[in-house]
């Protein structure tokens, strides 16, 4: 088959998952009014989802390792599309737990099966462009929550549809994303043994390598440091990314309500309603912020990193993310600098996504890639899980993001560390 199909396939199943993870935030209110859950109830079914998400996607990795990824990605499309709906079956506040189940564990368990198998088939296809196939097999995730954003909240608005629901969001947009998740299972497909592009020969081997070199197989890669150091960075940029992505609208707010309630000379409970509205709108420009870039950068580090190498970029964004996790907190109250600090940060969290697999496939080889990276990315879900819980923690302790704005600012510094003392690990002798 022509090489841009698989491609497609990730560009359609990757949209899925962006639909399912990045824009839980505008169901949080609906939902709440319809049936009087918590925040923190109904976080609780995000935070289940992140974590199942991640850790399915091991097994996705395996098993497309070992039967390819068509099954896997038709499979589990399937699986997320009918978790999404059964949301919409969902009838009175007893239910919360039919939430964690069909949201959390169902749609969760189906979107890990479908993100992960197009990161380890496309750029089989394109041993010239391994970067850049693989941002595309991942840019979705950006695409996806630029979507739902608008559309789920046209779609709860509109009185004919949701009337104020958000029910009859999960019911259509559980129907797409069946579709498309299986659509993009059937586009996907290993190229045959020893493929490679017309015209294209892999580079000379650099003087002193070895001449002939094999992959690492999945116990050989879990038994390198490298392995693990990629892990440890992963589990410290995730943190930081998904715990900015979750408040960074309620963090503008709550800044920019207290600099109006100060200037104004009165509590920000005494502040008019059309000030905090106007607030909120603001506030949700810079979360748009952010998912642009997170979207835009999938590609274009790709491109980059196809021509630098990929330990430069990591370097580079990483540091950067230390940076502005500092700045962060002080520049909430602004909504310009907001703005600039939310599309850095939205810029170097999507770069990781495009950098750890192409690293991954560099260092250990594409033959294990789907187990190798599938593992790789859990450490993502259990960074989102974690970072979840302590966010909201933090606030309902401090009042503000700051400290858990810090903690993440920490935890990046360690990644660069990491990232820093990583050399790639030796070519093995066939
Ligand atoms: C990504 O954005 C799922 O967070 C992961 O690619």
């Amino acid at each position: 088959m022509p090489r841009w199909v698989p491609l497609l396939g990730g560009v359609l199943g990757s949209t899925t998952c962006g639909l399912l993870l990045y824009a839980f935030s505008v169901f949080i209110k609906p939902l709440r009014g319809e049936f009087g859950w918590t925040a923190t109830e109904v976080q609780l079914a995000y935070a289940i989802a992140v974590l199942i998400f991640g850790l399915m996607t091991f097994p996705a990795g395996k098993l497309s390792d070992r039967f390819g990824p068509r099954p896997v990605v038709v499979i589990g499309g399937a699986i997320l599309g009918i978790g999404f709906f059964m949301v919409s079956t969902i009838k009175s506040a007893s239910d919360l737990s039919l939430l964690y189940i069909y949201y959390g564990v169902i749609a969760g368990f189906g979107g890990g099966l479908v993100y992960l198998p197009p990161i380890s088939t496309a750029p089989k296809w394109w041993p010239d462009r391994r970067a850049l196939a693989t941002g595309l097999t991942v840019v979705g995730l950006g695409l996806g929550s630029f979507i739902m954003g608008p559309l789920a909240t046209s779609l709860i608005n509109n009185p004919s549809i949701g009337g104020g629901s958000a029910l009859p969001v999960f019911r259509y947009v559980g129907i797409a994303m069946f579709i498309m998740a299986i659509v993009a299972g059937l586009c996907l497909q290993n190229p045959p043994p020893g493929y490679k592009p017309a015209g294209w020969n892999p580079p000379a081997p650099k003087a002193g390598a070895p001449k002939v070199g094999r992959d690492y197989t999945f116990g050989e890669t879990i038994r390198t440091i490298q392995f693990w150091m990629l892990y440890f960075a992963y589990f410290c940029g995730s943190f930081a990314g998904l715990m900015v992505i979750g408040v960074i609208a309620a963090h503008g707010i709550n800044e920019m309500n207290k600099e109006a309630a100060a200037l104004a000379g009165v509590a920000v409970s005494a502040l008019p309603k059309e000030v905090t509205a106007a607030i909120a709108m603001q506030a949700a420009i810079a979360t748009s912020c952010l998912n642009a870039a997170n979207a835009l950068v999938r590609v274009l580090i790709g491109a980059i990193a196809d021509k630098t190498g990929t330990r430069i970029c990591f370097l580079v964004t990483f540091v950067l993310q230390v940076v502005a996790m500092l700045v962060l907190f002080p520049v909430g109250k602004a909504l310009f600098l907001l703005c600039v600090v939310a599309i850095i940060i939205g810029w170097n969290y999507g770069a990781m996504f495009t950098l750890f697999p192409a690293t991954c496939l560099q260092y250990f080889g594409p033959t294990a890639q789907g187990s190798n990276y599938g593992l790789l990315f859990t450490s993502w879900g259990i960074a989102g899980f974690v970072a979840n819980l302590i966010a909201g923690r933090m606030f309902d302790i401090f009042g503000t993001y700051m400290m858990s704005f810090t903690i993440g600012a920490v935890l990046v510094a360690a990644g660069v560390i990491a990232l820093a003392i990583t050399k790639p690990p030796a070519r093995l002798s066939a």
